[in-house]
């Protein structure tokens, strides 16, 4: 018992070392049964605890930092979000300037970093926007997640009711031809989707992000930051803002709330913040 104690709480202390994720205390049956899965994954003969001191030693990080994030996610998760990028945030750009520039700050396997694009190709073609120069640069810590989201193949099932009606999977996505089940099949985002994103890895921990100031239109940082403690919540929404426009909008995840930058922004729907005051 006192082991596994023991064992936990470096586990903890070396996922915060790593990644700036705080685990609940309630997560300690979630700590060994990830553990044993690791120890499998990467083959590793000997018992958890050596396999955490190799892990210090700078052994299997990648695979450690993998296997401890939580990577649930779908397309268009809060879909309010992208209603209102479509019909407030995006059409404001538009008229400013000729190209649109978007951060997905924890894309995970992708539905969020390709909801953004669908939105972003869906507001294009309703104001006659098409040649615009738009990017949208998409980061996670998590390796394997970045791999799954730059291959952009999903299983779908017609009775999926993620996709808004302005959104429809046909226009985006490619069914593969290998799938020969009529109700559930693998579909494959379609190029001239891919091309306005980039995969990038990268850890919300790190003391500075390799972005100009005042970058982006839009940033998106949803369902990440419950991962965090207060203190880092703030250090992180305070480089993410760092990037982000005057006047362009942040989006947080339903249980978030901007903190510390309450006075340099303004609320405009649940979740959703413009960006009134610089910060110094
Ligand atoms: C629950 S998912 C949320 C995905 C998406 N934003 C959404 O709302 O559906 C959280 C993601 O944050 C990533 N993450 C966790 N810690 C991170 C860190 N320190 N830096 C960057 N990404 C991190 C995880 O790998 C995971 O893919």
């Amino acid at each position: 018992m006192a082991n596994e104690v023991k064992l936990h709480s470096k586990v903890r202390d070396l996922l915060y070392k790593l990644t700036g994720i705080t685990l609940a205390d309630n997560k300690e049956l979630m700590i060994t049964n990830r553990l044993q899965k690791l120890r499998t994954k990467v083959g590793y003969n000997g018992d958890l605890e050596h396999l955490l001191t190799a892990i210090e030693r700078g052994e299997y990080q990648t695979e450690f930092i993998n296997s401890f994030t939580t990577n649930k996610t779908h397309f268009f998760r809060e879909l309010f979000h992208f209603d209102d990028m479509k019909d407030r945030a995006l059409p404001e750009i538009f008229q400013k300037q000729n190209s649109v520039s978007i951060y997905c700050s924890a894309s995970s396997t992708g539905e969020e970093p390709y909801s953004i694009a669908m939105t972003l190709l869906t507001a294009q073609k309703e104001n006659n926007k098409r040649n615009m120069n738009s990017s949208i640069v998409a980061t996670d810590i998590d390796t394997d997640v970045l791999h799954f989201a730059r291959n952009g193949v999903y299983r779908f099932r017609t009775s999926n009711k993620d996709f808004p009606a302005w959104a429809h999977p046909r226009d985006f996505f490619k069914r593969r031809a290998d799938s020969k089940n009529e109700s559930e099949f693998l579909i494959k985002v379609k190029d001239e989707v891919k091309r306005l994103l980039e995969f990038k890895q990268m850890n919300l921990s790190d003391s500075s992000y390799p972005f100009r100031d005042g970058e982006f239109d839009i940033v998106f940082c949803r369902n990440v930051l419950i991962y965090f403690n207060q203190d880092d919540q703030n250090k992180i929404l305070k480089r993410l803002f760092k990037v982000l426009k005057m006047g362009g909008t942040l989006y947080l995840g339903h249980s978030e709330n901007p903190l510390d930058l309450a006075p340099y922004v303004k609320r405009m729907g649940q979740n959703i913040f413009v960006k009134t005051r610089e910060l110094h």
